[in-house]
């Protein structure tokens, strides 16, 4: 049923089952409470670029609170479903791999997602994880699905995993919760070493044609979505605000600083891929994706 690579869709079992408890003590965990109380929102004005926003400011203080937890909330619903995906994502690169080393440092990192994702479960649990509906995910599901070992290995390891060091870095420096902010910055290693073994392993040279192709189109949807600014923000302040007009969300994008922050965004993506495979960033510049767009395009 749903048996995909990345799992997005996996059911959970009743609370009660009882290999709950098998799970817990394999975790090395005593079982503890489902559900971890979290300063709210965990995450301010200052870590979604809003505090210099007089659109934000001027807004009510409860409308505040409320944007900043819808957007809080995306993160930590974000994070989770990249956890679950590695989980199925090691597995599969174990399945794939080449030498016996290869495959039992898979099988390692398997154990480190699982972990990252049984610590970040009880942090999440006031959440609709409803993750069909984001575009991120979607794309992340459907290479997890089709892609060969080394185009996987190219998008997730020496891309994905490399911006996701420094996105945890970042949530963890701007996080007000002590725990969860704690607990972001006990992932850093464990994906570094994820990003470290992707840049041994991948060889251009053994890189057909289809697999450059599918590495291409898929990097090219994925540096689209950090073109467009931080369009998630801006939902949430329109889902708050009851609607933006058009004139409101230049306003507001041109307020976030948009093509700043997408082009520090873009130039780390940039500088992940150059080094490893220099004609594929070179085609994503031909094509301009590495160039931010001005607030009336992402509005
Ligand atoms: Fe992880
Ligand atoms: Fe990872």
């Amino acid at each position: 049923m749903n048996a995909s690579v990345a799992g997005l869709t996996l059911p959970a079992l009743e609370p009660d089952h009882k290999l709950n408890r098998i799970l817990s003590s394999a975790l090395g965990r005593k079982p503890t409470a489902t559900t971890i109380e979290i300063e709210s929102p965990p995450w301010g004005a200052d870590c979604f670029g809003l505090a210099y926003s007089p659109l934000f400011n001027e807004s009510p203080l409860l409308e505040q609170q409320h944007i900043l937890q819808l957007a809080s909330d995306s993160l930590l619903a974000e994070s989770y479903a990249i956890e679950k995906a590695g989980v199925g994502y090691m597995a599969k690169m174990t399945l794939l791999a080449e030498t016996t080393e290869e495959r039992m440092l898979y099988s390692l990192f398997g154990a480190d997602e699982t972990a990252h994702l049984a610590q970040l479960m009880p942090f999440v649990s006031h959440l609709n994880l409803n993750s069909q509906e984001d575009p991120f995910l979607r794309l992340l599901e459907s290479l997890l699905e089709v892609a060969d070992r080394s185009a996987l290995m190219f998008v997730i390891q020496i891309v994905l995993e490399g911006w996701g060091l420094s996105h945890y870095r970042m949530l963890s420096k701007t996080c007000r919760d002590r725990a969860l902010s704690k607990l972001f910055r006990s992932f850093v290693q464990a994906e570094a070493q994820h990003h470290g073994a992707g840049v041994v392993l991948f060889d251009t040279s053994r890189l057909s044609a289809a697999s450059q192709g599918m590495i291409i189109e898929t990097l090219a949807t994925f540096l689209q979505m950090v073109q467009v600014g931080p369009q998630r923000v801006v939902a949430a302040i329109g889902q708050v605000k009851g609607g933006l007009t058009k004139a409101q969300r230049i306003r507001l994008f041109t307020e976030l600083d948009t093509e700043t922050h997408s082009d520090m965004r873009l130039k780390l993506l940039r500088s992940l891929i150059t080094p490893v495979a220099p004609n594929i960033a070179e085609e994503l510049a031909r094509q301009g994706l590495f160039d931010p767009f001005p607030p009336a395009q992402c509005a």
